[in-house]
């Protein structure tokens, strides 16, 4: 209470100032006394004093940089900064500019009249729109997947805020964190976002500061591919049965062939042991069976399943009896003696096939 007491003429001087500034600064405005800008734009202030007034100076990071006069002769420290009446010929409101401004611009603008007017002070805050991105682009998820989407935002002043989007819908913030961290001057920010995948959808990932009018934005693309049946299981089904076929069709094979050579060797056998039979049997036998040789000519040969055209080509040597027991005459003249006749049977079989194989040529 005491201290409060003490402090009343202060106070009262305070207002007293105050207020005569007031009046005062009903004839000496800026506008605006805030300004968000994104660093690289131009930001105009710009100052209406009532009355004549005659010289205004511009202050910028506690700089003078700029002095206008009532008449409009502006004189700028640098390039960066300009002046001139809102209307042309009307002095009574000055517009100032910083071009191209950076955060170094950042902090109070005084603007100050010669004279009573005294000076104004607006803020400028400067601010950097950094860059967006969704880390490793397009995925492709199985459906009811778990995904996560990485969002990097960098470069950022002051740090970002960073939401997401899934097909141009809001994702509720309990699905997503973001970290940030200083980087330099600037302001990394980093959001992760997880969900399960239903469908394909478009992922944004946006990030914005106030000075930004729109935000900065990054998408992708989530494809779902509904889930497959158990292919391994198929596959390994498919293989095995594959396998077992093959190896049954190798046994097959194998058994086929075999028996093949087995049945071509018996045959082979037993026709020569039939042969050998019937010479035996025709050498115990008297000579002149010609009928019986053609019969035995006949049978041994055990063609059943033998084409027309050989049937009639032994047809033809059946026919051809005749002839048949006249080339062997020429060997039986060699072999002389009718004793031998039998052999010459014998020989007869088998001559009887050469002979047909040079009826074929
Ligand atoms: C992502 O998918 C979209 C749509 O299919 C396509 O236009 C884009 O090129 C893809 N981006 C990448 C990085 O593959
Ligand atoms: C966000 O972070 C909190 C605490 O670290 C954790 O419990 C939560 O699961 C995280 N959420 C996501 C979507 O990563
Ligand atoms: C911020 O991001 C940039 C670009 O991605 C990277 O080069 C830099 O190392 C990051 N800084 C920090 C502190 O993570
Ligand atoms: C997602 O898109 C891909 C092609 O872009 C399509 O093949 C697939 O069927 C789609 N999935 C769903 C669930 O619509």
């Amino acid at each position: 209470m005491a201290a409060a007491w003490k402090s009343w003429p202060h106070l009262f001087h305070i207002c007293l100032l105050l207020c005569a500034s007031g009046a005062v600064s009903q004839l000496f405005k800026l506008e605006p006394l805030n300004s968000t800008v994104l660093q690289g734009s131009d930001v105009t202030f710009s100052a209406t004093v009532e009355g004549t007034w005659q010289v205004m100076t511009w202050t910028v990071r506690r700089f003078l940089v700029l002095t206008v006069s009532t008449l409009g002769n502006v004189t700028s420290f640098s390039e960066q900064f300009s002046a001139k009446f809102c209307s042309s010929g009307d002095s009574r409101c000055v517009k100032f500019t910083i071009h191209n401004v950076t955060r170094n611009e950042s902090g109070p603008v005084i603007c100050t009249v010669l004279g009573e007017y005294g000076s104004q002070t607006a803020q400028l805050h400067v601010q950097e729109r950094g860059v967006v991105n969704i880390v490793g682009g397009n995925v492709t998820v199985e459906q009811d997947q778990q995904v996560e989407f990485q969002c990097v935002a960098a470069a950022w002043f002051p740090i970002p805020s960073v939401s997401w989007t899934r097909n141009g819908h809001a994702v509720d913030s309990s699905l997503y964190n973001t970290t940030s961290m200083a980087d330099g001057d600037s302001f990394n920010s980093t959001s992760v976002l997880k969900f399960q995948a239903v469908s394909n959808t478009t992922v944004e990932c946006l990030a914005t500061v106030p000075a930004l009018t729109k935000p900065q934005s990054s998408s992708v693309f989530l494809v779902v591919v509904p889930k497959p049946p158990d292919w391994t299981v198929l596959i390994a089904v498919v293989v095995s049965f594959g396998g077992f076929a093959l190896l049954v069709l190798l046994i097959i094979g194998i058994i086929f062939c075999y028996k093949r050579r087995k049945e071509k060797k018996r045959n082979y056998q037993d026709e020569m042991r039939r042969v050998r039979t019937q010479s035996q049997l025709s050498g115990v036998s008297a000579a002149g069976q010609r009928k019986g040789q053609v019969n035995a000519g006949y049978v041994p040969e055990g063609q059943t399943s033998v084409a027309p055209s050989e049937l009639t080509d032994s047809g033809i040597c059946q026919e051809n009896g005749s002839n048949i027991s006249q080339t062997p005459d020429v060997v039986n003249g060699n072999q002389a003696g009718s004793g031998y006749n039998s052999a010459y049977n014998t020989v007869d079989q088998s001559g009887y096939r050469k002979h047909r194989h040079v009826t074929i040529v």
